[in-house]
């Protein structure tokens, strides 16, 4: 059996995740720019593959990134030290049981964190309790069931779709970008915005085809084929022929789309 699917932790899902960082940078982060001196919380920050691009696009912000897994913080280290990064701050801590006094940050920034949790809404109040009132909090989810392609392929859907189960069975939920704004609502934030942010490939962008479509989305779907086969989800000839029709949609005439959803809310002022 192979190792179970945690996004973050496996050295080649630390590749992907770099690999989708670096493909994505525009379309997720080119209206986010946090003010100098503001103290900036990032939490979830894995190896550090959004750390160093909110880093190097904020310069004379200060970030403080953590994530749960000491593994992820000592390569998010080395890669914000390769870039030659003074204003990144790692830590070792667990979003529940964040080390910060209340209200000492003035933003709090979320990437693919959210569909981990089976509390997302106790994670934002934790969060937002953690910022100064009228400072803001940033979320970027992904939805598989945004997921669409030429030619179509139904072995491919019930690929995805047992990604989709297996991430529910663990307390996850990977259609969670559609539920972006009232889960923030929910958590009781204000002026909450959220936009979507389609990741559209066809051959005309041989970087995206392989940058997104091969190396991020398909790899994401290969990456749980043990996991899911033995969670008795899906057959292994039906998980192959949906991988191989994922891979369809990189040839000349496929195309592949998915939507990403980014959320801002204010932390509401004081009375
Ligand atoms: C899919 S990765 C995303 C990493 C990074 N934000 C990115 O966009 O590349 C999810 C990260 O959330 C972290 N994580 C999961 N549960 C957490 C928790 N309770 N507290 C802190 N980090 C957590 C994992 O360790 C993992 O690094």
């Amino acid at each position: 059996m192979g190792e179970p699917y945690v996004h973050g932790y496996h050295p080649r899902e630390n590749e992907r995740l770099r690999d989708q960082a670096g493909t994505l940078v525009d379309l997720l982060h080119a209206d986010t720019a946090y003010p100098g001196g503001s103290m900036v919380l990032e939490v979830g920050c894995g190896v550090g593959a959004q750390t160093v691009t909110l880093a190097q696009r904020s310069p004379d912000a200060l970030f403080t990134s953590v994530d749960v897994s000491a593994v992820s913080i000592a390569e998010a280290r080395r890669r914000a030290d390769l870039a030659g990064l003074t204003n990144v701050e790692l830590r070792q801590a667990d979003i529940f049981a964040l080390p910060f006094d209340a209200e000492s940050f003035d933003h709090v920034f979320v990437c693919f964190v959210q569909e981990h949790l089976s509390q997302p809404v106790d994670a934002l109040a934790m969060l937002s309790g953690r910022l100064r009132p009228g400072g803001t909090i940033t979320i970027i989810e992904g939805d598989h069931g945004s997921t669409y392609f030429h030619p179509d392929s139904p072995a491919a859907h019930a690929a995805i779709k047992s990604l989709v189960e297996m991430q529910r069975n663990a307390g996850g939920n990977a259609l969670i970008g559609r539920q972006l704004y009232p889960l923030m609502v929910e958590a009781g934030l204000d002026a909450v915005r959220v936009s979507p942010r389609m990741v559209y490939v066809d051959s005309s962008r041989p970087d995206l085809v392989d940058g997104f479509t091969r190396k991020t989305f398909t790899a994401m779907i290969e990456g749980v084929r043990e996991s899911a086969v033995a969670a008795g989800l899906i057959e292994p000839e039906s998980f192959d022929a949906g991988v191989q029709a994922l891979h369809r949609t990189t040839e000349a005439d496929g195309v592949f789309c998915y939507t990403f959803f980014k959320g801002v809310g204010e932390k509401r002022r004081h009375a």
